[in-house]
C-alpha cells in the first residue's frame, strides 16, 4: 500500500471507532487544536480524534501506534508550555468528550470524573455535597482534569491543599501498548506497589493517555475573607507574606501582582486598584491578594495578621461579601488576559526558595532587559508558594528575544529555584531541564519513557530531551 492508501486505511479504522463525526479532518477545523492559549505554538495536524470513552481511547491508540503516528494528548488546551499541540504534525487525541462525572462519593469525601471534564463542571458538579476540589485556577471554564493531572496544575489554593499530584486518588489510563491501566477503587491506604498516579501525574502526556481520575475532596470553607494590600516594594511583599503564612491558619490563597504587571491589568480593566498607587509600572510597588476561608467567619483572624504588618503594608482594602471580594480578586485573575491582550508573551513560570525570593523579584527586570533592552518583564503570581510568573512581552506585543528565557531560568537554577513550578516543561523549556534535573535524574525518566513508551508514541517531543 501507499503511504496514502496507509493513511487512507487508518482513518477508516479510527471512523469505526469513534464514527465519522469524531474523526476531524478540514484544517479549519483542526487550526483551533494546533494553536496554543498564548498563541506562541503553532502547530500543524491531518487528523484530530475525538473518542468518548477508555475503551475509544484504547482502540485508538492501538490503530495510530501500529501505523506508527505519533499522539499529543489534549484536554482544554489552555497549556502554557507548548506541549498540547501537535508542532511536529502529531495528530491530535482530543479527551474533551469523556466529561461525565459520577455521582459524588459522600461517605469518602470523593468522586470519579472523565479526564475531559472541566474544572468547572467538577467544581459545580461536587458542590452541593458540600465538597470542594482542592486545586482552582482561573482557565477553570476550559482547562479538563485530565490535564490538569497531566501538568500537575498548582493554582491559588496550592498552600493549603497541594497541586493536582495530591488530589488524585485513582486513576485510569491508556498506554502506548493500548493496554488499559485502571485503579480507581479510592482506598485512601493502598500501598500495593509503583503509585501510576503519582507517576502520570506531571507526565505531560508522555507515559500515558488518562481517562478518568477519582479525586480527593476537601470540606467547602463557606466563610470567606479577601485583602487587597500594597506595598511600596517587592521585599516588603514577600515578607508581609511570609508572616502571614506563619499566623494566619485559615490562609487559603496568598497571590502577588507586582508593579508592571498591576499598571497592565488595571489599564485592562478600566479600573485603579483600590489601595496603593500604580505609576509607569516601574515603582517597585507590590500588591498581595491574601484570602482566609473557614467553616467560620475568618475576617478576625486575617484582620488581625494584617494589623501586625503596619511596617510593611501602605494600605489595604478588605471584603467579605462574593461581589466585593471578586472586586479585588479581579486584579490578580486578570493579569493573563491583560497581558494576553497586549501582545505573545514568554511565560517563565518559576519557584524560588523562600530566603532568595526578595532578592529574585527585584533582580529579575534586570536580568530580563540585559538579555533584550526591548523587553517589558511583567511579574506575578503565587507568592505563598514562592511561585513567580516572569511574563515578557516584546516590542509592541511581539515576541522577546528567545535569550531572555535562557537568560532568566538560569537566574533561576543559581539561586537554587525550579525553573517550572506548575505549568511544566512542554516544549517551552525543553532545552534548560537539565538546569534542574542532573544526567542520572534524566536517564532515569528516558529508563521510564522506554519502558512505557519505547517506540515514543505518546507527545514524543514534550518534557523528554530526543534520545541519542
Ligand atoms: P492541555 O493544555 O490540553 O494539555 C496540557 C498537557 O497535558 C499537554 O502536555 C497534554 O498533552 C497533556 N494532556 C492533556 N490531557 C491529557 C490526558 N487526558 N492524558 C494525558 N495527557 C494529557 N496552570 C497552573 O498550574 N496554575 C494556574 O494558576 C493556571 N492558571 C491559568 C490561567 C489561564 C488563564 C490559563 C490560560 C492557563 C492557566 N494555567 C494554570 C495553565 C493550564 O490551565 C494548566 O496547565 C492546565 O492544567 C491545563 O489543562 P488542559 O486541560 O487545558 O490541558
Ligand atoms: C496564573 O497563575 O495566573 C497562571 O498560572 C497563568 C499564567 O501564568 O499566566
Ligand atoms: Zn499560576
Amino acid at each position: 500500500m501507499t503511504g496514502g492508501a496507509i493513511i487512507g486505511a487508518v482513518i477508516d479504522r479510527l471512523i469505526g471507532i469513534v464514527g465519522d463525526a469524531h474523526v476531524l479532518r478540514d484544517p479549519d477545523v483542526t487550526a483551533g487544536y494546533s494553536t496554543d492559549w498564548t498563541r506562541r505554538f503553532v502547530g500543524s495536524t491531518p487528523l484530530v480524534v475525538r473518542p468518548a470513552d477508555t475503551a475509544q481511547t484504547a482502540a485508538v491508540i492501538e490503530v495510530l501506534a501500529a501505523a506508527g503516528i505519533a499522539v499529543v494528548p489534549q484536554g482544554g488546551n489552555t497549556g502554557l508550555v507548548g506541549g498540547s499541540v501537535p508542532l511536529r504534525g502529531e495528530t491530535v487525541l482530543s479527551m474533551r468528550r469523556l466529561s461525565e462525572c459520577e455521582p459524588t462519593d459522600e461517605l469518602a469525601a470523593q468522586v470519579t470524573v472523565g479526564a475531559g471534564a472541566t474544572l468547572a463542571d467538577v467544581q459545580a458538579h461536587v458542590a452541593p455535597s458540600g465538597l470542594s476540589v482542592g486545586v482552582d485556577l482561573a482557565a477553570r471554564d476550559s482547562a479538563t482534569i485530565g490535564g490538569m493531572v497531566a501538568t500537575n496544575a498548582g493554582g491559588i489554593n496550592v498552600l493549603r491543599y497541594g497541586a493536582m499530584r495530591a488530589q488524585v486518588v485513582g486513576i485510569e489510563a491508556v498506554l502506548a501498548s493500548g493496554a488499559i491501566v485502571s485503579h480507581l477503587s479510592g482506598l485512601e491506604k493502598d500501598n500495593t506497589g509503583y503509585d501510576l498516579g503519582s507517576l502520570l501525574a506531571g507526565s505531560e502526556g508522555t507515559l500515558g493517555v488518562i481517562t478518568r481520575v477519582r479525586l480527593r475532596l476537601h470540606p467547602t470553607q463557606t466563610e470567606c475573607a479577601t485583602a487587597l494590600l500594597a506595598f511600596d516594594s517587592a521585599q516588603d511583599a514577600v515578607a508581609a507574606a511570609a508572616a502571614l503564612r506563619r499566623s494566619v491558619s485559615s490562609l487559603h490563597a496568598l497571590e502577588a501582582v507586582f508593579d508592571s504587571a498591576m499598571a497592565l491589568v488595571s489599564a485592562h480593566l478600566g479600573v485603579a486598584p483600590p489601595v496603593g498607587s500604580v505609576g509607569d509600572g516601574a515603582t517597585g510597588a507590590a500588591w498581595l491578594v491574601a484570602e482566609a476561608a473557614a467553616r467560620s467567619d475568618p475576617s478576625d483572624e486575617l484582620g488581625e495578621a494584617v494589623a501586625d504588618l503596619e511596617a510593611l503594608v501602605t494600605d489595604a482594602a478588605v471584603a467579605l461579601e462574593p461581589a466585593a471580594r471578586q472586586r479585588l480578586w479581579a486584579f490578580r485573575e486578570n493579569v493573563t488576559e491583560a497581558i494576553s491582550a497586549a501582545g505573545i508573551p514568554h511565560k517563565l513560570d518559576v519557584t524560588l526558595p523562600a530566603a532568595q525570593l526578595a532578592e529574585f523579584t527585584e533582580g529579575v527586570p534586570g536580568v530580563v532587559r540585559a538579555a533584550d533592552p526591548g523587553a517589558q518583564p511583567l511579574l506575578f503570581g503565587h507568592l505563598g508558594d514562592g511561585n513567580v510568573h516572569v511574563n515578557v512581552l516584546g516590542p509592541a506585543g511581539a515576541e522577546p528575544a528567545e535569550s531572555v528565557d535562557d537568560a532568566v531560568l538560569h537566574y533561576v537554577a543559581s539561586l537554587g529555584g525550579s525553573i517550572s513550578a506548575e505549568h511544566g516543561i512542554g516544549t517551552a523549556k525543553l532545552s534548560q531541564l537539565h538546569l534542574n534535573r542532573t544526567p542520572a535524574e534524566l536517564a532515569a525518566f528516558s529508563a521510564i519513557k522506554q519502558a512505557l513508551d519505547p517506540d515514543r508514541m505518546l507527545n514524543p517531543n514534550v518534557l523528554l530531551p530526543q534520545p541519542g
